[in-house]
């Protein structure tokens, strides 16, 4: 695997389409040059990744706000006296987890976050990981002609049927946690967007949040959605982390999914959660 060196600050990739991690360095104490090298990685990696971080919630928020505004979480329980910051947590007596099948957050929003920003603060003995994969080597990967095709389409995203009053979550025992019932969210975006900073070319669309295209009912888009997602769960696109008190992932959510494994039943995981702004899409 290729490694870069950068002073002390080691960057190696995590798998071939997604991810790398960063060696050697304090989130408190980062300077310009690796902060570039880190926004670099994010945008041609999707994920970086760095170990043994000792942060406050306070130099949580600072560290954030380096990549961009703080997007507020309209759903999830905020930190005690830090509104910057969802807690994405289960308990020890708890079955349901949060994010607990492939996603990209917020693709439900007019302008969707650009990533998040997630810490790791209490991790079970085992288990707990989280799955990330690439829609960029998605999309790379299909035919000509679906591309093609796709580049034409638009779909339309909701969080509703997940978060509302009656939604997935209002029938498991993440229920009481969760807030914003009332809200109501609509927005319809290309099903191939490009990356703002590099370019590239993404699959826009996501199991948990994508309803239908645009113009389509959802009977008729289903075969086509569960064919792409069958495309976009490849292995060969994903990687994977383990986590452990002060592990930190920074994500892109234009560029990949991800996905919170739940098998660690039993044990409690809490991870403080920033999400940044994005910009529009196209
Ligand atoms: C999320 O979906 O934002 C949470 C991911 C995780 O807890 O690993």
């Amino acid at each position: 695997m290729a490694t870069q060196l950068l002073s002390r600050v080691q960057s190696t990739p995590i798998s071939e389409h997604v991810g790398m991690e960063f060696k050697h360095v304090d989130l408190n104490d980062l300077d310009e040059n690796t902060f570039d090298a880190m926004r670099q990685a994010l945008a041609y990696h999707g994920l970086v990744f760095v170990r043994d971080q000792q942060l406050t919630p306070e130099q949580h928020i600072a560290f954030a706000r380096r990549w961009g505004e703080i997007d507020i979480n309209n759903y999830f329980p905020a930190n005690g006296g830090h509104p910057e910051i969802a807690e994405v947590r289960k308990a020890e007596n708890q079955q349901t987890n949060i994010g607990g099948g492939w996603h990209t957050d917020h693709s439900y929003d007019q302008i969707p976050a650009m990533g998040s920003i997630l810490l790791a603060r209490e991790t079970p003995p085992t288990g707990g990981d989280t799955l990330f994969a690439s829609m960029s080597a998605a999309f790379d990967s299909l035919s000509d002609g679906l591309k093609d095709t796709l580049r034409t389409m638009r779909a339309v995203h909701s969080a509703d049927h997940i978060y509302s009053k009656d939604g997935i979550y209002s029938k498991t025992d993440q229920a009481g946690d969760l807030k914003g019932h009332d809200l109501r969210t609509r927005a319809v975006h290309p099903v191939i967007i490009r990356h703002p900073r590099t370019g590239r070319e993404i699959l826009y669309v996501n199991p948990a949040f994508t309803l239908h295209f645009d113009g389509w009912t959802r009977e008729e888009s289903l075969p086509l959605l569960n064919y792409l997602y069958q495309v976009a769960m490849r292995e060969e696109f994903q990687c994977r982390v383990t986590w452990a008190p002060g592990s930190i992932a920074i994500w892109d959510n234009r560029s990949t999914w991800h996905h919170a494994m739940n098998d660690y039943h039993g044990h409690r995981r809490l991870m403080h959660r920033i999400t940044i702004s994005g910009e529009p899409l196209s």
